[in-house]
């Protein structure tokens, strides 16, 4: 039983890898399977929450309750949210989106031969950061995936983006897997998820954020 802590909040949440295209049937993408930002979309929608799902590349079914919108690229992914935003009061970007995209993408399929192939890759747009710089941004939590120096990179990622909350997990932990582990940081300090299934974390997250939100908009 998950207490309805989110009851009648609209809640944007992105989930999944992203993809960048190279060719007609190329691309550049990573190993999130979308299970985290689906898990944290279900337990969103049992705490009463109005949940959007922006999805990118995964064969998960879609989590109850939730309005899904599958987007490929980074760009495809910002546009969708960009779409969404103005009526949510809170954003859970778990997306793990792609920091490059191609620039010399071709349109047909690029034929082998004997010369060196050099892709040009330049920076996609940063949703989370575009979101929480708004004016008027709803209450945005992020994610850092790391492989080393896990606290350190992610306080610093919480700071220049300027968010009340982010999750930090470990990329060889958290990637593709069943269980995850999550650091929480906040104004008040770290919180410790301990490792279990994603649903139960998730529900853990949505708790802690419920709070926060709360506290952030008294009745
Ligand atoms: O999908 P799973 O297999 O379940 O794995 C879950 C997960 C490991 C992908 C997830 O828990 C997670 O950590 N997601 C964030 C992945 C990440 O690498 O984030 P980042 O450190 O690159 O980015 C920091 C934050 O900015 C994230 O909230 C990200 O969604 C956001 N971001 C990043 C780049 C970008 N161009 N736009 C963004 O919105």
């Amino acid at each position: 039983f998950q207490p309805r802590v989110l009851e009648g909040r609209k809640v944007l949440i992105t989930a999944g890898a992203t993809f960048e295209r190279i060719d007609a049937v190329r691309g550049i993408t990573n190993t999130s399977s979308g299970k985290m930002g689906f898990a944290i979309a279900r337990a969103a929608w049992e705490a009463g929450a109005e949940v959007t799902l922006v999805a990118g590349e995964t064969a998960l079914p879609t989590p109850p309750g939730s309005r899904r919108i599958d987007v490929k690229s980074a760009q495809d992914m910002l546009s969708a949210v960009n779409a969404e935003i103005d009526t949510q009061d809170i954003f859970i970007s778990v997306a793990a989106v792609a920091d490059y995209y191609v620039l010399n993408q071709s349109e047909q399929k690029i034929k082998k031969d004997a010369h060196i192939l050099t892709l040009e890759l330049a920076p996609n747009p940063d949703i989370l950061a575009s979101v929480a710089c708004r004016p008027r941004p709803p209450f945005c939590v992020g994610f850092a995936a790391e492989s080393e120096n896990l606290i350190e990179y992610a306080q610093a990622k919480r700071k220049r983006k300027q968010l009340p909350l982010l999750a930090a997990n470990l990329v060889q932990s958290a990637m593709g897997a069943e269980d995850n582990e999550l650091i929480l940081l906040d104004d008040a300090g770290e919180h410790k998820l301990p490792r279990a299934p994603k649903l139960d974390v998730a529900r853990q997250l949505v708790t802690h954020l419920a709070r926060l939100y709360d506290a952030d908009h008294p009745a």
